[in-house]
């Protein structure tokens, strides 16, 4: 299959580039797209024929479910069944953007998107594409990360098409996202709220809002995922693991660094070694190779940076990486997500 390619500036939407997009997805095919958070593969919700595609093009287990995404806030109303009194505080704040919620699902919502769940996954993205797109589609697309599974979620379209060109229909590339990491995923059906994926909208943000809310331990990452008992099934799957082994070291910064350096020199010379550092700390490191993930200051520089980071140490042929941590809180919670999970959760605490 030829891949179209669809360049469109976020800022100058080019209608009729959309329409070709739109229209492929009214007759059932796949079209990636942006999203603030990261870039999605997108497919009519409500088409068995369609969502299939997508599970077939991305290799992703047929147990995991996929986000609805929809343009106008009021379609929560056919796609959900019950809309607790919380979901609407938070619509009304958090939409359009980076956060999803679940529901219970009404019955026009195949069981193919939900993996045969009883809930849905249901977001509003603030990306002027991606809202246009939806909107000229006039339907719900489902929309999972547009990587190939088990490979980090794309930050651009470069990275859409070295996973995906071929086997996709097409790909809007609108440049750069805002975020990085995928939205804060929010199950509205448990009691209190519980956070099963951290996200741009952090756990802190979310209490001021509706007051109690858990975090589930697969959101934490600190352990397998098996073992942290996955209520989301499509949780416990292996995410985000570049080819290269990595090592994650959390704690006391000075000692934090101590360690990296050390963990990195015990393997110098069996294989190409990394190093992800910060703006801060990164000179005091030495490797085969070493990268800036972005400023402790400022983490949501981090956020932003780091898939483009792990694909990177994969092109560049590193065997062994460690990774320095940060704090897990506000948007270093979903940082350290993503990390734990790339490590496998091999994470060294100092
Ligand atoms: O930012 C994002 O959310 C991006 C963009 C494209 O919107 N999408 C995304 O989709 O990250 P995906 O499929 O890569 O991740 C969705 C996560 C999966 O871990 C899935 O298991 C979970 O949400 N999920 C979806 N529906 C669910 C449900 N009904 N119950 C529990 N977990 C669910
Ligand atoms: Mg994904």
């Amino acid at each position: 299959m030829k891949t179209i390619v669809l360049k469109i500036d976020p800022e100058h939407l080019d209608l009729e580039k959309i329409r070709i997009a739109a229209k492929i997805i009214r007759d059932n095919g796949l079209v990636a797209f942006p999203t603030e958070t990261v870039y999605g593969l997108g497919a009519n919700a409500l088409v068995d024929e369609a969502v299939l595609k997508i599970f077939k093009a991305k290799r992703r287990p047929a147990d995991n479910p996929l986000i609805v995404h929809i343009a106008d806030k009021d379609d929560v109303n056919f796609l959900a069944e019950e809309i607790p009194s919380e979901a609407e505080k938070l619509i009304e704040k958090f939409w359009p953007g980076p956060l999803t919620l679940l529901f219970r699902k009404s019955e026009i919502v195949p069981d193919v998107t939900t993996a045969g769940l009883a809930t849905v996954a249901i977001r509003m993205p603030s990306h002027p594409i991606a809202k246009i797109l939806i909107e000229e589609s006039d339907v719900p697309i489902a929309a999972p990360s547009a990587n190939l599974a088990g490979r980090p979620s794309p930050t651009s379209a470069k990275h859409v098409l070295a996973d995906l060109g071929g086997t996709v229909d097409a790909v809007i590339d609108g440049g750069e996202i805002t975020y990085g990491v995928e939205s804060t995923v929010l199950d509205l059906t448990a009691k209190p709220p519980t956070v099963l994926r951290p996200g741009p909208v952090s756990v802190e943000e979310l209490r001021k809002i509706v007051g109690e809310v858990e975090v589930h331990p697969v959101a934490e990452a600190k352990l397998p995922a098996e073992k942290a008992v996955a209520k989301a099934p499509g949780m416990k799957h292996r995410h985000y693991a570049p080819k290269a082994k990595i090592i994650v070291v959390e704690g006391e910064l000075e000692r934090v660094c101590q360690k990296v350096q050390e963990l990195a020199d015990a393997r110098r010379g069996s294989g190409k070694v990394g190093i992800l550092g910060t703006r801060e700390t990164s000179d005091r490191y030495r490797a085969d190779v070493v990268k800036i993930m972005g400023d402790r200051k400022d983490p949501r520089t981090i956020a932003k940076n780091l898939f483009k980071l792990l694909r990177e140490l994969d092109s560049e042929g590193v065997d062994f990486a460690v990774v320095e941590g940060i704090e897990p809180a506000g948007i270093g919670l979903a940082v350290m997500n993503r990390l734990r999970k790339a490590a496998s959760h091999h994470i060294v605490q100092v």
